[in-house]
């Protein structure tokens, strides 16, 4: 089972430090994403890692303002979040910077989290139309690559409070899978109280959470609630 925390932009080199001071070792794959200001050498815990939430896909070269491969290698960082909404709806990533992002994510051999997920209109049209959006966002990437990670994350629900309901998490998960085996996890407004349905969910492995885990006590709860949760360890 799999639990991330994307800090988005919070936390500070203090704070961060603080937070991964109170990471427990479970036996969850826990997974953090902070600012890259706060990346160090930390001393995590096993099956704890630090994550990129975002690079450019080079090894280094003139990108003012970008973080290539050789920036996240000084700290031995290979695990990257792509194609998060937002930086596809706010930052206006392109879908083609995506794909390229993931080939060479891919290609460095990086774990990938992999973003998908349908903005409201969409989900308005119905379960057909939430299909085949998502199916376009996953059809040019390799489905089969060994580290990939899926995050089905409904735009809607990102930042909102506003959850997907357990059974639309559902249909659209088992939509997912049947397109792709790869882990697949739940974002979009989980918290202390929803973790645990969703994390329940048959084709679920786990969850990619925002807002509910930038404190360091819900953040803790919830990896208690998974960790005592029979479903706990895959
Ligand atoms: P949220 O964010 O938990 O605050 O909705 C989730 C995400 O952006 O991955």
């Amino acid at each position: 089972m799999i639990i991330a925390s994307n800090f988005k932009t919070n936390h500070t080199r203090i704070s961060t430090k603080e937070f991964l001071e109170k990471i427990p070792q479970t036996p969850l794959q826990i997974r953090i994403f902070p600012p890259f200001t706060t990346f160090d050498n930390y001393n995590l815990p096993k099956n704890t890692l630090l994550g990129a939430q975002n690079f450019y896909p080079v090894e280094n070269g003139a990108f003012t303002g970008e973080i290539g491969k050789e920036q996240l290698d000084e700290f031995g960082l290979n695990c990257v979040l792509i194609g998060h909404s937002e930086r596809r709806n706010v930052l206006n990533e392109a879908e083609s910077l995506i794909i390229e992002k993931f080939n060479f994510a891919k290609k460095c051999g990086w774990e990938i989290i992999y973003c998908v997920g349908e903005p409201i209109n969409i989900r308005e049209e119905g379960e057909a139309a939430v299909n085949e959006y998502l199916k376009k966002q996953l059809e040019k990437i390799d489905l089969n690559y060994e580290k990939l990670i899926i995050a089905y994350e409904p735009v809607w629900a990102i930042g909102t409070g506003l959850s997907a309901t357990l059974e639309q998490i559902k249909a659209t998960h088992s939509e997912i899978k049947k397109l792709s085996r790869a882990p697949l996890l739940y974002g979009g407004s989980v918290n202390v109280d929803t973790i645990l349905n969703i994390v329940n969910l048959n084709e679920c492995d786990g969850v990619l959470i925002g807002s509910a885990s930038w404190k360091i006590e819900p953040f803790l709860k919830m990896i208690e609630i998974v960790n005592n949760n029979e479903k706990g360890v895959i």
